[in-house]
């Protein structure tokens, strides 16, 4: 099967997130032709278009990761019904200088925990709008809203109750099937 490089973002810079430890949960579960690499945002400044000629050393860090990669994975925690803020700055640096989106044509897929029983619905939806916007391909199905229960996900990422492992394996196959489509129709640099 041929090898994917997801790069994926975690919204959450707390040290405690439950959406790292999803994202670890997620790695472990993924299909093997799946290679993952984080998308580091945390020290990224907030996005002045002013610099668009002369981006700073970890705007410019975070464009060159994020060309190097295939396909993109969000894990966002639900911020205020939204996304977080930091999440956003990483996507408009991303999306900028115009013309060079850099989620244009690379295939995505979003999900996210919250201790609430919506499991961050209402920021995956505002998440949806924004890479349509910025012209990225996504995983429409299976959705993922993830209840985040204490213990859920072990220290080493590890599901610990088998259905959720059960549903969290079959969508990173799905999603491992999304990218190869994509890429299928879409080959890497079109
Ligand atoms: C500023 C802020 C806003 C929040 N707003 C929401 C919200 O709109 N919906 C929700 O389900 N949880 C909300 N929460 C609770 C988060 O879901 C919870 O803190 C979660 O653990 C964050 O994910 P993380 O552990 O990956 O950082 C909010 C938390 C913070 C700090």
């Amino acid at each position: 099967m041929t090898e994917h490089t997801v790069g994926y973002l975690i919204g959450s810079l707390s040290k405690e997130s439950i959406n790292r430890r999803l994202a670890n949960a997620l790695i472990n579960l993924a299909p093997d032709n799946l290679v993952f690499t984080e998308i580091e945002i945390g020290d990224l400044p907030l996005y002045n278009r002013d610099l668009d000629a002369n981006y700073p050393a970890p705007a410019q860090r975070l464009k060159e990761h994020l060309a190097s990669v295939d396909a993109f994975l969000f894990v966002t925690p639900e911020y205020n019904r939204s996304i977080p803020g930091s999440l956003k700055t990483a996507i408009d640096w991303g999306s900028r200088p115009w013309g060079t989106n850099s989620f244009s044509r690379k295939p995505s897929a979003v999900i996210g925990a919250s201790p609430g029983k919506l499991g961050t619905a209402v920021a995956q939806q505002t998440l949806r709008s924004i890479l349509g916007f910025c012209d990225s391909p996504q995983m429409n199905a299976p959705e993922a809203y993830i209840e985040f229960t204490k213990g859920l996900v072990d220290d080493d990422g590890n599901v610990t109750v088998p259905e959720t492992e059960e549903f969290l394996a079959n969508w990173m196959a799905r999603f491992g099937e999304f990218i190869t489509r994509v890429r299928a129709v879409i080959p890497p640099g079109e």
